[in-house]
């Protein structure tokens, strides 16, 4: 029998968004094992209905307590702010948000802090709430970008027009001074170059995904749960074409992965119920 030790950290995202997050464990955790799985056939999230999101991360939870992991990152911003309090009880491995992490950063950093998310994460306040609980005295200004996911997903990072929409979506924190950007979703990251040539170099960057990966080598640590083996070779699964998803991660991985096609448990009978959606709302 395998000891959970040996068994994989767990890491999701509706695309390669989380993908921010692997390079992350790849550099600050080579010694894990991963499991990357990404919902591409549901993505994006960004726009979506916090019920939905919450019965997406269900499903996509017990897929992965199927697979054996030993802890979740939910490598996704809009799942952090929607569903990780609500879900965090209901399995028996850790689970970790990348909110919490980023905001604690974006506090050491700055007093006037600019988040950048999609709109269900912008509308969730999750930041706002998170960054003013440590530092009340802290200024937040939380913009949603609802082009940036799918201009990613579409591989168009690079024409002038993505360059437009992100100094459509920058300028209103540059007018107001900020001094701590946060990418507040997983696939900005992937805009890095884009966005350094707009913003200030005063500014500083937070990349939650750091944090995230900071926290989870802490709670390995306490739960004696670090590896003990070799790592095996990252597993990726997908809901919707793994071949697209192949292709575009190439550009980030240095290599074509293989990629699963997998159907996730759907749980059709009231995975929500109303008295959470009106608790989310
Ligand atoms: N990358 C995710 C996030 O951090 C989800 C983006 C989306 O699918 O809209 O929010």
């Amino acid at each position: 029998m395998r000891e959970i030790q040996n068994s994989p950290i767990g890491i999701f995202d509706s695309g390669v968004g989380g993908l921010t997050v692997l390079r992350e464990l790849y550099r600050q955790l080579p010694q894990e094992s991963i499991l990357y799985f990404a919902d591409t056939a549901r993505l994006p999230y960004g726009n979506r209905p916090s019920g939905e999101i919450l019965q997406f991360v269900r499903e996509i939870l017990t897929w992965m307590a199927q697979q054996n992991v030993k802890m979740v990152i939910m490598a996704c911003n809009t799942s952090s702010a929607l569903a990780l309090e609500a879900v965090r009880q209901e399995f028996d491995f850790p689970i970790l948000g990348v909110i919490l992490p980023g905001a604690k950063a974006a506090v050491k950093q700055g007093q006037r802090i600019g988040v950048i998310s999609t709109p269900a994460t912008a509308k969730s306040n999750a930041y706002r709430q998170a960054i003013q609980e440590i530092d009340p005295n802290a200024q937040v200004w939380q913009i949603p970008c609802p082009e940036f996911v799918p201009l990613i997903e579409q591989n168009r990072i690079w024409e002038p027009y993505t360059k437009q929409m992100a100094q459509l979506y920058l300028q209103p924190l540059l007018a107001r001074n900020i001094d701590t950007l946060v990418y507040g979703c997983t696939h900005y990251r992937h805009l890095e170059t884009v966005i350094k040539g707009i913003v200030p170099p005063t500014v500083n960057l937070i990349d939650p995904a750091r944090y995230v990966v900071q926290a989870a080598e802490k709670e390995l640590k306490l739960m004696a749960l670090g590896q003990t083996r070799p790592a095996l070779p990252t597993r990726f699964a997908v809901s919707g074409c793994p071949q697209t998803f192949s292709q575009l991660s190439q550009q980030w991985l240095g290599y074509h992965p293989t990629v699963e096609s997998v159907s996730l448990p759907t749980m059709v009978t009231a995975a929500v119920t109303w008295e959470e959606v009106e608790m989310l709302e």
